[in-house]
């Protein structure tokens, strides 16, 4: 396989951008210095890999605490688990006798990073029942604290000047960033991040001011990234070397929503233009980019994964026919499973998003028209997307989906699998089992590939580490794109119940 001609690619990376938008909703001016603050939150793919890098490292001094040792007693996996703890739990006395308070040590440690102890975090949160309660127009996102060093990428404020409307949920202007490749233009990629969504006027204002609502966060370039969006060869062989354009995601409704006018929360406008900044970014980067571009991968994680899913057939129907594209979903596979109190959490998210958004142009006609009036946000689950859209789509997803396990399910333990109690375990199950059902009638079909896998994760493709060695059989992820990429469309590998939930990855 690997002898196989690859194809050009073509990676569009988000944009970030600047901006200070006043309370009449027009953007000022741009403040092409201005800094990342370090407390916004973004599910930013470079922010994840550098944080979940550190989450892992913490991960393993973590295993060492007997009081989050010994309260996960029931798992099943104990046994197992306390085998290989035993050498850590000597390293531990040991590092005790020479007078070291490793905790404290970890703590202060912590503290200077600015890191916060994800698992510990979780287990504060509140009960799983309110997770399945709770409101889903709160607004939601993964808190990362940081966001990366700026190294590779260079922000480009979208240059809308037609329409002025593509704006972010502040009204600040939408951002992508571009790294350019060395000698090469006729590989591309399109990279789509993820960061949840909003759906209410509380929700979207708070998501306003962090990374993931506004672009006057945005540095002027964007960090070192990883996995498929690396540029060190050794880490990223086939796809190192691909000009890549990443759309920053500031709209808080998956690329999608449509509002005309701006609402008015708190003497502020906030708007919905995410429909808009997609068009805007293709208007914008089809002619400037894509003039000598043969291949271009389109790639989106999470909320950007489904934003991909959703919005394959315009993209495609966007870019020139002689150019092949390919659009690969990370992450992006949401299921109406529902939750330990028998509600569906993810339907209703869905609901609220549609109507808050108004969502209409970016749902598929043939989708909307199989469903009765009122039932159009249906359009929006990815199962029904998949069913009809016309694109081929690469799915990379867990079935086991850490961010579904915990938002979805209840399962606290979602971020830090081996915490998971037997009981969490079986929400997995559950939640593996939904995603068998709701794709059933879609794998028949041989339209989109799939990689599957059962470690309880959410996102692999812009890790270093899963990217090259994350498998189901004996296929890698990273070999599964490459053959996608190559034209192999209709693969579909997933991993057998039962193998290793609790991975190391
Ligand atoms: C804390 O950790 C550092 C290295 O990470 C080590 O040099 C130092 O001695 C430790 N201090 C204590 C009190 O354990
Ligand atoms: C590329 O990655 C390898 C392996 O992770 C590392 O050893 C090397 O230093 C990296 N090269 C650059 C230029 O960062
Ligand atoms: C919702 O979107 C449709 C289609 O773009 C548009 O005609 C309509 O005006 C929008 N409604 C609102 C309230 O913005
Ligand atoms: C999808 O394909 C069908 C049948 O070929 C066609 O009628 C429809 O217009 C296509 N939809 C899009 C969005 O391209």
């Amino acid at each position: 396989m690997r002898n196989k001609r690859v194809g050009t690619f073509l990676i569009i990376l988000t944009s970030v951008f600047l901006g200070n938008s006043n309370t009449n909703g027009e953007t000022k001016k741009l403040d092409k210095n201005a800094e990342p603050r370090n407390e916004l939150r973004a599910l930013n793919p470079m922010a994840v890999a550098d944080e979940q890098a550190k989450i892992e490292r913490e991960e393993e001094k973590i295993e060492v605490l007997p009081d989050l040792f010994n309260d996960r007693k029931e798992s099943p996996h104990f046994g197992l688990r306390n085998l290989l703890m035993k050498q850590k739990r000597s390293t531990l006395k040991q590092r005790r006798k020479r007078g070291k308070t490793v905790q404290q040590n970890k703590t202060e440690k912590k503290r200077r990073n600015g890191f916060q102890d994800y698992s510990r975090e979780r287990r504060s949160v509140d009960d799983e029942r309110d997770i399945c309660n709770r409101d889903s127009r709160i607004n939601l996102y993964t808190s990362l604290k940081r966001f990366p060093k700026p190294l590779e990428f260079e922000r480009i404020i979208l240059n809308d000047a037609h329409s002025q409307k593509a704006l972010c949920l502040d009204g600040t202007p939408a951002v992508y960033y571009l790294r350019k490749a060395r000698d090469q233009d006729k590989r591309w990629m399109l990279f789509f991040p993820g960061g949840a969504w909003c759906s209410s006027k509380e929700s979207c204002f708070a998501r306003s001011q962090t990374y993931l609502g506004s672009s006057k966060f945005y540095p002027s370039m964007l960090g070192k990234p990883a996995g498929i969006l690396s540029s060190n060869r050794s880490n990223n062989p086939y796809f190192y070397d691909l000009n890549v354009l990443y759309l920053q995601y500031c709209d808080g409704s998956s690329f999608m929503g449509d509002l005309e006018k701006p609402l008015v929360y708190r003497n502020r406008y906030l708007y919905s233009r995410g429909f808009t900044i997609l068009n805007a970014f293709l208007d914008e980067i089809i002619p400037k980019y894509l003039s000598k571009a043969r291949d271009v991968v389109i790639v989106g994680i999470s909320a950007g994964g489904l934003g991909v899913m959703a919005n394959a057939d315009l993209i495609s129907s966007r870019i020139p026919k002689a150019i092949k594209v390919h659009f690969v979903s990370d992450g992006g596979l949401f299921v109406d499973v529902p939750c330990r109190n028998k509600q569906h959490v993810f339907s209703r998210w869905m609901r609220n998003l549609h109507n808050f958004h108004n969502i209409t142009r970016a749902l598929l006609l043939e989708c909307v028209a199989s469903f009765n009036k009122g039932q159009e946000w249906r359009c929006l689950m990815p199962e029904n997307v998949l069913r009809f859209t016309n694109s081929s789509i690469a799915i990379v997803n867990s079935m086991t989906d850490a961010w579904q396990l915990v938002n979805l399910k209840g399962a606290r333990c979602g971020y830090v699998a081996r915490y998971c109690t037997s009981y969490e375990l079986g929400l997995a199950t559950q939640l593996r089992n939904s995603v068998r059902k709701a794709l059933h009638p879609i794998t028949s079909t041989k339209k989109h590939s799939f990689f599957l896998y059962t470690c309880i994760r959410h996102c692999m493709l812009h890790l270093n580490k899963p990217w090259r060695v994350l498998n189901v059989g004996s296929v890698t992820v990273e070999d599964f794109i490459y053959r996608f990429v190559g034209g192999e469309k209709n693969v579909q590998l997933m991993e057998d119940p039962g193998d290793n939930p609790v991975c190391t990855l």
